[in-house]
């Protein structure tokens, strides 16, 4: 382990977990970081960590205990259902087909304690039913806690909450100690170590995979690393496979990554049209969510990167009511997809101030500041994201899905930590 000469002892801990694991450990974690140096090896602090970490027999253990303290294992089954449930398994066949392989293969990286490759197997049973699925599912993490759990198979209630009775009854049995994955699953999955920054992408001896899926884990790390795992994620691919990121994810690396990364995205489900939900309060209900007529296919043209459609929509729109803050975000997120991150600053900029609990709007102009490298006024906007969600202010659930809301303050959080720029207290 190479030890910073510079900083706190706790600061070079943190220097030496995101080295050795991508996960940034901002000023606002370093008590959290020292919590978990106690729980990696009691009694010992940062001092005492770095000295040992230098040693050439217990130093790699105890900094594997340290970044498996440090991780963030929440997970669950079928976990964002809506991006695993776009995927074409039958297309994904063909795909394996084409390059000789009778089965997909399937990478889940930065599995956690296996619910999502597990998930995808169950998923891609559903979808060959009544024949056996011809997937081969690989999980990894850098967590050898989490692994172990993997490999254990037994989950809590809460794990399967997204599932549904007839999926419990064909792919889980009860034990005294909770839900026992089934035979037939746990056939199709294997489990092993991988770290996404160290070791080789795609994992050595595996690959290329049909199916890649990589959600919530790239939050965790700097713009530089996220674009570097992608560019790998992407090698690993068979020609035609597919990359699943998360929602969170997607808007963790640089602008190029971004579009790459959002082509590969599932699409997502078109909102309801219908009322309108300009000037009442959030707290109504999701109908709030609905935009009026004509915002939905002007967003839709925004958000598929038919730039000039939206513009013209955005135009229309204005020429109606330029104080509107609809179009303006409309706008911004057309010119950002144009790669045009400060022209979007300016539209996004309006409509914040026309509405300053837009979320969208907030959150989006955080990612444009992001795009342009101004570090701090994207971490006041992740800031005011995270604000309106925590106040409820009216405006919040515009243009939003209810689970919407959920990803912006993960992402939002995620940004914050990577920016070393989170807020302090429980919500980071
Ligand atoms: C929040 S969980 C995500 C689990 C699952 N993908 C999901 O979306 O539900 C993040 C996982 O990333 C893992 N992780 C963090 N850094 C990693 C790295 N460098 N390589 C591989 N896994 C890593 C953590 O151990 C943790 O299990």
């Amino acid at each position: 382990v190479m030890i910073p000469e510079t900083g706190s002892e706790l600061e070079r801990v943190a220097d030496i977990v995101r080295r050795t694991s991508g996960v940034v450990v901002g000023a606002p974690q370093l008590p959290a970081l020292a919590a978990a140096i106690a729980r990696a090896e009691p009694g010992l602090g940062a001092g005492g960590l770095l000295l040992e970490l230098g040693d050439r027999t217990r130093g790699p253990a105890l900094l594997d205990r340290l970044v498996d303290e440090v991780t963030v294992k929440e997970t669950c089954f079928l976990r964002h259902r809506s991006e695993l449930e776009t995927l074409d398994w039958r297309g994904l066949l063909e795909v394996a087909r084409r390059r000789g392989s009778p089965v997909i293969r399937v990478w889940s990286a930065a599995c956690a304690s296996g619910e999502e490759a597990y998930s995808l197997a169950m998923l891609a049973g559903q979808a060959f039913a009544p024949v056996p699925p011809p997937v081969a599912v690989l999980g990894t993490d850098i967590a050898a806690s989490a692994l172990r759990r993997a490999a254990h198979g037994r989950y809590g209630a809460r794990s399967l909450r997204n599932v549904e009775e007839p999926l419990r009854e064909r792919y889980f049995h009860a034990d005294p100690d909770g839900l026992v994955v089934s035979q037939t699953l746990r056939e199709l999955v294997t489990f092993a170590r991988h770290n996404l920054v160290g070791d080789p992408i795609p994992p050595v001896g595996r690959g290329p995979f049909e199916l890649i899926v990589c959600r919530n884990v790239l939050i965790y790390f700097d713009r530089d690393t996220v674009d570097q795992i992608t560019a790998g994620l992407e090698r690993a691919l068979a020609p035609g496979g597919r990359l699943v990121l998360g929602a969170a994810d997607r808007v963790s690396g640089k602008p190029r990554v971004l579009r790459r990364a959002a082509a590969a995205a599932p699409p997502r489900p078109a909102p309801r049209a219908g009322a309108r939900d300009r000037g009442r309060p959030a707290s109504r209900d999701v109908a709030l969510a609905v935009p009026e007529p004509g915002v939905e296919p002007a967003l839709a043209a925004a958000e598929t990167g038919r730039i000039d459609e939206a513009i013209a929509a955005t135009d229309a729109m204005l020429a109606a009511d330029a104080l509107d803050p609809v179009p303006h975000f409309i706008r911004g997120l057309a010119e950002h997809a144009a790669g045009d991150p400060e022209a979007a600053a300016a539209s996004l900029r309006r409509a914040v101030y026309l509405d300053p609990g837009f979320l969208r709007a907030a959150f989006e102009l955080g990612r444009a500041h992001d795009a342009l490298n101004h570090d701090a006024a994207a971490a006041r906007c992740y800031r005011q994201a995270l604000d309106v969600l925590h106040e409820g202010r009216p405006g919040v659930r515009r243009l939003l899905n209810p689970r919407e809301a959920g990803d912006i303050a993960a992402a939002s959080r995620g940004r914050l930590r990577a920016l070393g720029a989170a807020r302090t207290g429980p919500a980071a």
